[in-house]
C-alpha cells in the first residue's frame, strides 16, 4: 500500500488515512522505466493475461487460492499496473445506474472475476464482507471512500476463536445481530490500490463526489463523461455470497451483473 499523506486518529478512534495524490494517466509516457510496456498504457486484455498467467502459477505450486493464503503467494495478483497507466479502454465496461451501483463483468473463470463498478455521484454500498475470497480495489476515476469496519465486542472474539479453531470463514450466520463499528477509512484517488478480506475487516465503498463536481474529464478527447466514481475490483475465487451487515442483522445475496462485456444484460 502507497505510503499515506495524512495519517491521523480521530476523536472517535478512527483512522483517517489520506493516500498521495495519485499520479496522472499521462505519466505513463513519461516515466517509462517504472512503468509496463515501455510507457505505454496498459491495455485490459494485457492486464487479463498477466492475472490469468499468476494464478496459473500459483496452482502450479500447489496454492488453494483463497483468503488463507499467505502474501508472498498473491502478491503477483497486481492491478496496479493498469490502474495507473492505462489507455481507458475500461470506459467500454462503465455502465452507470440512476438508482443504484452497478457491477459490470469484464471476464469471470474459476480463478477470479473482474468486474467495474460504477458509482454515480453519492451512491455507497452497504457493510459487507467477501466471502472466502480475495478482493483488490482499484480507482479508475473519480474521488472515493473505503470505510473499514470491526464486530464490536464478544461477537468479535468469538468469530476469531471460531474462524481459528475450525477453519471456518469469519462471517455469522444469517439473521445474526453483529454490531460493527467504523475503524479506518481510507480516501482513495485515481490509481490507488486496496486490498481486503474477511480476516481483516469488512468494509464500504462509495463515491463522495458531489454532484456539482460531476463533468467531463478535463483531458477527455474520447467522449468520455465523468459520471461519479469507477473503480476495478479483483476477486479470488469469484464471489457467490456476500454477507451484508445492516441494522445489526446480517442478509446474505447472491452479487448479480448490471453487464457483462460492455453489454447490459
Ligand atoms: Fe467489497
Amino acid at each position: 500500500m502507497p505510503n499515506p499523506a495524512i495519517l491521523q486518529r480521530g476523536e472517535d478512534g478512527i483512522v483517517v488515512i489520506e493516500k498521495a495524490a495519485a499520479t496522472p494517466k499521462s505519466c505513463c509516457h513519461h516515466h517509462a522505466p517504472q512503468t509496463p510496456n515501455n510507457g505505454q498504457p496498459m491495455a485490459i486484455e494485457q492486464l487479463l493475461v498477466e492475472l490469468r498467467g499468476a494464478f496459473e502459477a500459483e496452482k502450479a505450486q500447489g496454492h488453494v487460492i483463497n483468503n488463507r493464503q499467505e502474501p508472498e503467494s498473491f502478491k503477483r495478483m497486481n492491478t496496479k499496473s493498469y490502474g495507473t497507466c492505462n489507455g481507458g479502454d475500461w470506459q467500454r465496461f462503465a455502465l452507470f445506474n440512476d438508482i443504484h451501483y452497478v457491477r459490470n463483468l469484464v471476464e469471470a473463470n474459476e480463478d477470479f472475476e473482474l468486474i467495474v463498478i460504477c458509482w454515480k455521484a453519492g451512491q455507497v454500498s452497504r457493510v459487507h464482507n467477501h466471502d472466502a475470497s480475495h478482493c483488490w480495489l482499484t480507482v479508475l476515476d473519480g474521488d472515493m471512500k473505503e470505510v473499514q469496519y470491526q464486530r464490536v465486542g464478544s461477537q468479535a472474539t468469538a468469530a476469531a476463536v471460531l474462524a481459528a479453531a475450525t477453519g471456518a470463514e469469519r462471517a455469522e450466520p444469517v439473521g445474526s445481530a453483529v454490531v460493527v463499528e467504523p475503524t479506518q477509512i481510507n480516501a482513495m484517488k485515481v490509481g490507488d490500490v486496496g486490498y481486503i478480506n474477511d480476516h481483516l475487516a469488512l468494509h464500504s465503498v462509495g463515491c463522495y463526489l458531489s454532484p456539482e463536481d460531476v463533468q467531463p474529464a478535463a483531458d477527455s478527447d474520447s467522449g468520455w463523461r465523468q459520471q461519479g466514481g469507477v473503480t476495478l475490483h479483483l476477486y479470488s475465487p469469484p464471489i457467490r455470497r456476500v454477507k451484508i451487515y445492516e441494522e445489526n442483522a446480517v442478509t446474505e445475496r447472491t452479487p448479480g451483473y448490471y453487464s457483462k462485456g460492455g453489454v447490459r444484460v
